[in-house]
C-alpha cells in the first residue's frame, strides 16, 4: 500500500528576489518590494487553503541593514504599511502573528505595531504566520547563549545539564515544532543567517522565481516536491 503523503505542518521561505524583479523592468527596487507584499498576501491565503499550521517567512535579515538608507528607510514604511492595513484582515482569518528577531533595533512605532498584532492575534490558531524581522540566526542562537550563562550565573542549573533541547528552549521561538520545508525564491542556493539551528532536517528547496511572482501554484509544487523527498532523519528503513 502507498504511503499516505506527508504535507509539511511549517513552511519557511526566504523571500528573495525582489529587487531583481524591479530591475528587470527598469522599476527603482523598492517597487518590487511592493509586489512582495502582494506575493506575501498571496502566500498567506493559500497556505490558510491548504491548510498548514506554520509559516515563517525572511522579511529582513540583521545584515539587511547595510543597504542604502533609502531602501532601508522604503523597507521599514513598508513594513508599517504591511501592518496597517493587513493585520485585521489576518485576525479575521484566524491568523497568530509572531515576530521574530532583535526588536529593541527597530523604530518604536514599529515596534508599537507588531507588540499590539501580536496581542490581538494570540488566540488565533488557523494559522500560526511567523515574520522574521531584523532577524539573524547567529545572533539568535548568541542570545539563547546569553540567556543560559545568566540563568547558570544565578546559580539556576549546572551547566553540565546544558543540551541541544535547553538551547531550542531559548531561542525566540520554543513552543513551534522546526520547519519541515524551506523554500527560497530567487535562484541563490544559500540560507543567509535564516533559521540556522531550526533547519537541522528541514528539506530545501531553492527556486529560480522572483519572489514577486510566487503564487499558490509554485507552493503547491514545492510541496508535492517535499512529498516525494526521503526524510530519513539519521536512520534506515525498515
Ligand atoms: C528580498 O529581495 C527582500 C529583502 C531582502 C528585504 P532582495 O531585495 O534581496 O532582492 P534581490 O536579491 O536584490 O533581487
Ligand atoms: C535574505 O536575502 C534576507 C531576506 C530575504 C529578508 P538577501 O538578499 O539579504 O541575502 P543575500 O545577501 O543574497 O545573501
Ligand atoms: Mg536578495
Amino acid at each position: 500500500m502507498e504511503e499516505e503523503k506527508k504535507s509539511p505542518k511549517h513552511v519557511a521561505i526566504i523571500m528573495d528576489g525582489n529587487g531583481r524583479w524591479a530591475k528587470e523592468r527598469g522599476l527603482p527596487r523598492l517597487k518590487g518590494h511592493e509586489q512582495g507584499i502582494e506575493a506575501l498576501r498571496r502566500t498567506v491565503r493559500a497556505t490558510i487553503d491548504l491548510k498548514l499550521e506554520i509559516l515563517t517567512v525572511f522579511g529582513f535579515s540583521t545584515e539587511n541593514w547595510n543597504r542604502p538608507t533609502r531602501e532601508v528607510n522604503g523597507l521599514m514604511r513598508l513594513a508599517k504599511y504591511f501592518m496597517k492595513t493587513d493585520v485585521d484582515e489576518l485576525h479575521r482569518a484566524g491568523v497568530r502573528l509572531r515576530v521574530i528577531g532583535n526588536r529593541d533595533g527597530i523604530d518604536p512605532k514599529l515596534r508599537h505595531m507588531i507588540d499590539e498584532a501580536e496581542k490581538l492575534t494570540a488566540d488565533n490558531r488557523q494559522l500560526t504566520f511567523v515574520v522574521a524581522f531584523n532577524y539573524g540566526c547567529r545572533q539568535e542562537i548568541a542570545r539563547a547563549v546569553r540567556r543560559i550563562a545568566e540563568k547558570v550565573a544565578k546559580g539556576l542549573f549546572d551547566p553540565k545539564t546544558i543540551s541541544a533541547e535547553m538551547v531550542q528552549q531559548h531561542l525566540y521561538i520554543a513552543d513551534l515544532p522546526d520547519p519541515d520545508l524551506i523554500i527560497r525564491t530567487g535562484g541563490e542556493i544559500r540560507l543567509s543567517n535564516f533559521l540556522l539551528w531550526q533547519s537541522a532536517y528541514a528539506e530545501l528547496i531553492f527556486l529560480d522565481t522572483l519572489w514577486p511572482d510566487f503564487d499558490r501554484n509554485i507552493l503547491q509544487q514545492a510541496i508535492e516536491e517535499f512529498q516525494r523527498r526521503d526524510r530519513r532523519f539519521g536512520c534506515v528503513k525498515a
